[in-house]
């Protein structure tokens, strides 16, 4: 009894991480939290749930021992399980995000720090499995989509030496699948069906079914058409802003083609020509890219194909306008930065690219896993690593891009359909 009246600060001090910062919305959730712990501990981390649990996310079996031992040392300390309990009930079960800063647990946890978060995310499975049965999504697209987890599993095991776990920074992240969200893995791609977060408004030509996309107003480019970035010295350059107009006839604003440019001139539509297709808050496929490597054009548009069929098979009333997506991986300038034959530059060609706000180390986690990028120490064991470090040593401005992909275009994948017909839509 003498453990449910412990702080989440008491209990982090126990496990030598007595510097995190927390807040008393942190002890209150850790309060409530605690008020509900099961009285035999939290059964997740139970030998027998640890093997199913492997099992159901794709974990490679050899990674089982070690695991089945970090829950052995998680059950035997009353403080892990505590934890434990906590991060589950408020990141899973109540969909709440953790605020404060993950423990890293080195300290008390050595070489097992990692496994307590592999081990807690696989409490999601549970959760996730009735999340997609009450949604009528197939029990093996819960599968595909739990494996996830073991992408993050390969992440740690990259960047420590082949010890399972996973990072605290990915651990929090899983949230984002639960509690209703229709997130599911289809082939080598994740889709999260929801509102588009915005970037760019598309035009669709009534007769000709021609694309073009307009900046959305106020945003400072670069004279190359890149969004600026005050906080990075290298936006630094002469540059315009973007406006946008809309009245009973017309829309006019900046072009942007689909190669990834906002252009400095103005473009203006005649509504009865020109359909909106896609704006802020239209119902989208919202994709992500899971660890792994392999995307060759093929199966990316195989996935995006079979993504859009599940969405009509199973949420038909959805009816998404586009497959959107912000990443590194949409980077315009990607293919100066890689090496000849590299699959992303070609995947790009058939997706209409856009410029947005990107920092000038955003999304180099997924490609070195460093906490904080530094181009002296981060590895080069790929290829992609070693064309990617060269690239910034020439000096260039490292980016994110965004993409979107219309779904009545979907089946025009391979054939460039947007750069091909941008020229014509420009000139008229
Ligand atoms: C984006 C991604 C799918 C592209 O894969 P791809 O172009 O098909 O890459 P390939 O499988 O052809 O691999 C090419 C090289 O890159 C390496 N590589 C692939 N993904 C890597 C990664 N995440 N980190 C480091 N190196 C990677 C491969 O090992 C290979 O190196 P090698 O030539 O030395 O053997 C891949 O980089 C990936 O899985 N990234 C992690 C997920 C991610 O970044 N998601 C987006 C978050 S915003």
């Amino acid at each position: 009894m003498q453990n449910f009246l412990k702080s989440l600060s008491t209990v982090l001090t126990d496990i030598c991480e007595k510097d995190l910062k927390i807040e008393s919305t942190d002890e209150k959730f850790w309060s409530d939290a605690i008020k509900d712990y099961p009285p035999a501990g939290p059964d997740f981390l139970t030998e027998d749930k640890i093997r199913s649990y492997r099992e159901y996310c794709s974990i490679d079996p050899v990674d089982e021992a070690f695991l089945l031992e970090a829950g052995k040392i998680i059950r035997e300390n009353e403080n892990f399980k505590l934890l434990a309990w906590y991060f589950y009930w408020r990141l899973f079960q109540k969909g709440e995000a953790v605020t404060h800063p993950c423990p890293q647990l080195k300290n008390a946890l050595g070489e097992r720090s990692g496994a307590f978060y592999l081990l807690v995310s696989f409490s999601m499975t549970p959760l996730l499995l009735e999340s997609h049965r009450k949604l009528g999504i197939p029990e093996q697209t819960t599968r595909d989509t739990l494996k996830e987890i073991r992408g993050y599993n390969d992440n740690y095991k990259r960047g420590f030496k082949n010890i399972p776990g996973m990072y605290a920074s990915q651990f929090t992240w899983l949230r984002t699948y639960l509690n209703g969200s229709i997130f599911v893995r289809i082939g080598r791609l994740e889709f999260w069906l929801r509102t588009y977060y915005g970037g760019v408004r598309a035009y669709r030509n009534v007769d000709t079914g021609k694309v073009i996309a307009l900046s959305e107003p106020n945003v400072e480019f670069t004279d190359e058409g890149h969004v600026k970035n005050k906080n990075v010295p290298m936006d630094n350059v002469p540059g315009w802003i973007s406006t946008f107009s809309e009245d009973e006839n017309y829309v006019s604003g900046n072009p942007v083609i689909p190669e990834g440019r906002a252009l400095n001139r103005k473009t203006r539509l005649d509504k009865k020509e020109w359909k909106c297709v896609l704006e802020k808050d239209a119902c989208v496929m919202d994709m992500h890219i899971p660890p792994g490597g392999g995307l060759t054009p093929e199966i990316f548009t195989q996935s995006v194909k079979d993504g859009v069929s599940f969405f009509r098979k199973y949420f038909p009333q959805s009816e998404p306008m586009a497959v959107v997506c912000h990443s590194w991986l949409f980077n315009p300038d990607i293919g100066e930065a890689l090496p000849a034959g590299a699959h992303l530059p070609e995947i790009q060609k058939d997706l209409y690219l856009y410029p947005i706000m990107s920092g000038n180390e955003d999304g180099l986690w997924f490609i070195f896993l460093q906490d904080k990028f530094n181009i002296e120490t981060a590895p080069r064991d790929t290829s992609l690593q070693r064309s990617i470090i060269g690239y910034l040593q020439k000096g260039r401005r490292w980016r994110c891009g965004g993409m979107f992909l219309l779904v009545e275009d979907v089946d025009s994948l391979g054939k460039q359909k947007y750069r091909s017909e941008i020229q014509g839509v420009l000139n008229d």
